[in-house]
């Protein structure tokens, strides 16, 4: 008897429900007004908005662009990133009146260097909140710290040479996140962390703050010596991106064990020494790798790729890598899309696992000591090649004895041959259509051809 009333009610509280979905993002008229207010009070260029602009009594606002509403009509997504908005905004703005909000995204806008108005504090439903490239400067506010559900977080900021960049240091990360436990992504890029007077304040985040954190960026921050220890405890981040930092003191073997999940991994221009661990190795979900811009010497272990099978892009150019590459180094890699290897040490032959990467679209060899011969043919088997760079290496390379017509179809748009030994024009090119030719210090004698201009040819070195 009971559990057939409990069906009953079941069935009309679904009933319910669906009544409820049948009237989905049905306008509120006080959400209107108030959206209305909020395009009156933003000071924005109506030429650069495409999405402001076009908000009017005309139409269901619930549908207005860069507006999402819930069931019951309240508004729960404000999407004004790159809207031209280039005045300032106050605390008691209407924004902050708009309780239901859980997505927030002001990104690359203008707000004339403003704090971030504390007012953000009463939007305590925001689960992804974007602020970057929006302008603000200065210390963000305590009020940051009362968004508990925030899954998604992303202040960063530039223009840190001229100290209008986003500061976070009174109150410090660890203020300001510690209860932010749904946090996922922290992007702090460019932000300022550095307290000449209390050094100890530079971001310290824990695991235990954060234990969902699996992204955190903070590419080019200003720090006061040597990243807190305590950020290698997040040992469940994916996505890892600290370029234009310090790490000059780091273990690579430290970091690479630490993080045994990542995906993405990008410390460009961190100051890293010593040569690569083998540890490197181990992270077998590795997609996109940059260590470009460091000290990094000695070779490179013999196996290094060997699991790392995911790969789509690597860029290991401008540092002082050396030793030779074992013909099998790049077996496996069949998603390697990007491969940057550029103003290195590396020399020996250029190794022939390279011509077996189906998926390989950029390969850049430039400015290392490769030597011996090397037959340009070999690039024939990937067809999907558009960039392909090998100048200044010690190489003689070699046309051979092409078939031309089966280099037609090929999708090269760069060919960069400056110092190959060559010495005649490479006459496949007649069935490519370039954008860059480089062949200059080459022995190549007699008139240009009149097919090396292509139809889209923009850059031409001869010399
Ligand atoms: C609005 O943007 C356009 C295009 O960038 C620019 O030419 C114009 O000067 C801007 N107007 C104002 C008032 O900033
Ligand atoms: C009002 O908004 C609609 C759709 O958002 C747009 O097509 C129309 O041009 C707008 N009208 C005015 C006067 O801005
Ligand atoms: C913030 O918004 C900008 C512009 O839409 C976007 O490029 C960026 O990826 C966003 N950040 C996050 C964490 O989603
Ligand atoms: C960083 O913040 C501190 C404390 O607010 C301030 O003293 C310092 O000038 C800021 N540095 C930059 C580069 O903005
Ligand atoms: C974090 O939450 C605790 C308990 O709710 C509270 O006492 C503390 O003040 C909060 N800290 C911040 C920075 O919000
Ligand atoms: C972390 O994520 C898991 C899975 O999504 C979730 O169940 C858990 O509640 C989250 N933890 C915190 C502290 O938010
Ligand atoms: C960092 O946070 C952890 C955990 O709250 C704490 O034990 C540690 O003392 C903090 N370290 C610094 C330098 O503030
Ligand atoms: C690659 O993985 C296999 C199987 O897990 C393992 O035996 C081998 O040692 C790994 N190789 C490297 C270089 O890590
Ligand atoms: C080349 O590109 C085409 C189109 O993007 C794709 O279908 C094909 O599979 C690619 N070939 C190889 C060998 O990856
Ligand atoms: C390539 O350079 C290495 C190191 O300088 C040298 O040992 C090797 O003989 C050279 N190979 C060729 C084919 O010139
Ligand atoms: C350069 O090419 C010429 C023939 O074109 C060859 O005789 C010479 O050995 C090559 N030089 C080097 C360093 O390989
Ligand atoms: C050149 O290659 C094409 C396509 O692979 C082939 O049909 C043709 O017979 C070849 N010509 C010569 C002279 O080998």
């Amino acid at each position: 008897m009971l559990s057939n009333l409990l069906l009953f009610i079941c069935i009309l509280f679904s009933c319910f429900i669906f009544t409820a979905h049948s009237y989905n993002n049905k306008c509120l008229l006080h959400q209107e007004t108030l959206l209305l207010q909020l395009k009156d009070e933003l000071i924005f260029n109506s030429s650069l908005s495409t999405k402001l602009v076009r908000w009017n009594e005309s139409g269901e606002c619930c549908k207005w662009p860069g507006v999402e509403c819930d069931a019951s009509g309240h508004v729960v997504s404000l999407q004004l990133h790159d809207e031209g908005i280039y005045g300032g905004i106050g605390d008691s703005s209407s924004l902050f009146r708009f309780k239901y909000l859980q997505k927030l995204n002001l990104a690359n806008n203008d707000f004339h260097f403003d704090l971030i108005p504390k007012g953000i504090g009463s939007l305590t439903y925001l689960t992804h909140l974007n602020l970057s490239y929006a302008g603000f400067r200065g210390q963000v506010p305590y009020e940051i710290s009362f968004l508990k559900r925030l899954v998604s977080l992303d202040i960063s900021s530039r223009d840190a040479f001229y100290f209008k960049t986003i500061s976070v240091v009174h109150p410090n990360l660890e203020m300001l996140v510690q209860n932010l436990t749904e946090l996922r992504e922290l992007h702090l890029n460019g932000a300022n962390m550095t307290s000449f007077h209390e050094r100890e304040n530079r971001g310290n985040i824990t695991s235990s703050h954060l234990p969902n954190l699996t992204t955190l960026s903070m590419v080019g921050c200003i720090l006061y010596g040597p990243l807190p220890k305590s950020i290698w405890q997040l040992h469940s981040l994916s996505i890892l991106r600290l370029d234009e930092t310090d790490l000059s003191a780091v273990s690579l073997h430290d970091l690479f064990t630490n993080f045994p999940s990542l995906t993405t991994l990008t410390l460009s221009g961190c100051r890293l020494k010593g040569s690569i661990p083998t540890s490197f190795a181990s992270l077998t979900k590795l997609i996109h790798v940059d260590m470009s811009y460091n000290s990094l010497t000695g070779s490179l272990p013999s196996a290094l790729f060997a699991n790392l099978t995911k790969l789509i892009h690597v860029d290991l150019s401008s540092n002082s890598l050396a030793g030779s590459l074992p013909s099998t180094f790049f077996e496996g890699l069949s998603n390697l899309v990007h491969l940057y290897l550029e103003q290195n040490s590396f020399f020996g032959n250029i190794p022939c696992s390279l011509f077996a990467l189906p998926s390989l679209l950029e390969l850049d060899l430039r400015y290392n000591r490769f030597n011996g011969t090397f037959q340009l043919e070999n690039f024939r088997s990937l067809p999907n090649l558009t960039s392909l760079r090998l100048s200044s290496n010690s190489l003689s390379v070699y046309v051979g004895n092409t078939n031309s017509s089966s280099y037609g179809g090929r999708k090269l748009k760069e060919l960069c041959l400056s110092l190959c030994n060559l010495s005649s024009f490479p006459d496949f090119i007649k069935h490519l259509d370039l954008v860059t030719l480089d062949l200059s210090k080459n022995l190549i004698e007699g008139e240009i051809p009149s097919w090396i201009w292509g139809t889209q040819l923009d850059v031409l070195d001869l010399l």
